[in-house]
């Protein structure tokens, strides 16, 4: 098996992969939140959805909680970069936690869309994947006045328990796939006419970037090798994207996770990772590869990214 999985090979890098301006910004505000205030730093929920982030955290004094209830009282708070309903916030204020909130500006965006949707009355439909949290705090925006919609069936359901003369609106998780997206939101608009959306989507600058990137490699890749999580959203899109153009599309945290068999011909691999993945698994997957033969490594870098988001006044130097 180690033979038939044996180079010479090429890696097609896509670019732009890994951190996004987002997740760095999580990340860094944990760093300086320790810095700051010293160990313990609690996190509500995983400060970003990739294991290494938070192995890496956990051994420098940050604990992950689910629940604020298992937070002391008056204890330093990072609520994670998917966002938090309005009801977590009131919790925290309630129990005295003093709260650094790491909400992504791009996810906070989608609340502040929801709000404004659900004040003037409307039924805020949010295309997403149930169970995510960030789809959780969106929704918790919207109390009796959201739902959500995973598919074009759910809009056809959905439709159904809408009033005659409602006002409708439309909202999209941060991290779907765009092509997906795009088509529930046509079925939305072909329901609901009058329904009122997002200029294109919400979908973020770098769950769009990085799409574009793996689609680029992934039709010339004999396997496509995402790096990240798999409760990561956007890593998981990025392999949906991948498979609808390479043979083979696999999701994986780190090079332990490569099966040999998925080498076995696979002379061009495309390589991605999702933006909450570190860069230095992307470079631990391409040694990896590089241990079983020749590699030829090249980058196809799709487009720059220059976006940068300020701290919160917490933790700002
Ligand atoms: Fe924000 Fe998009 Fe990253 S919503 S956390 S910039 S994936």
């Amino acid at each position: 098996r180690w033979a038939a999985a044996a180079g010479p090979r090429r890696v097609l890098l896509a670019s732009p992969r890994s951190f996004c301006a987002g997740v760095e910004r999580a990340i860094e505000i944990v760093e300086r939140a320790l810095d700051r205030f010293g160990a313990p730093v609690y996190v509500r929920k995983q400060i970003v959805h990739n294991i290494h982030v938070v192995r890496d955290l956990e051994r420098r004094g940050a604990v992950f909680v689910d629940d604020l209830a298992e937070v002391p009282e008056g204890a330093v708070t990072v609520f994670s970069a998917h966002g938090v309903a309005p009801a977590v916030r009131e919790e925290a204020g309630r129990r005295g936690l003093r709260v650094v909130d790491a909400t992504c500006p791009l996810v906070a965006k989608v609340h502040a869309e929801a709000r404004r949707f659900a004040a003037r009355g409307d039924l805020v439909v949010l295309i997403g994947h149930a169970g995510h949290e960030e789809v959780e705090g969106v929704l918790g925006e919207v109390p009796g006045a959201g739902v959500l919609v995973e598919d074009e069936a759910g809009v056809a359901e959905a439709a159904q328990n809408v009033p005659w003369g409602r006002g409708v609106a439309y909202l999209t998780q941060t991290t779907l796939a765009a092509d997906e997206a795009g088509r529930v939101a046509a079925a939305i608009r072909r329901r609901f006419p009058d329904a009122e959306g997002p200029r294109g989507d919400d979908i973020c600058y770098a769950t769009t970037n990085r799409q574009h990137a793996v689609r680029a490699v992934a039709a010339q890749a004999d396997l496509v090798l995402v790096v990240g999580s798999a409760n990561s959203s956007n890593a998981l899109r990025l392999t949906e994207v991948a498979a609808r153009q390479a043979p083979l599309a696999r999701l994986i945290d780190d090079p332990g996770d490569i099966a040999l068999d998925w080498l076995r011909g696979a002379r061009t691999v495309g390589l991605t990772a999702g933006a909450s993945t570190p860069g230095a698994m992307v470079n631990a997957v391409v040694a990896a590869l590089g241990g079983l033969g020749p590699l030829e490594v090249e980058e196809r870098r799709v487009t720059e990214e220059n976006v940068e988001f300020t701290l919160p006044k917490e933790v700002r130097p």
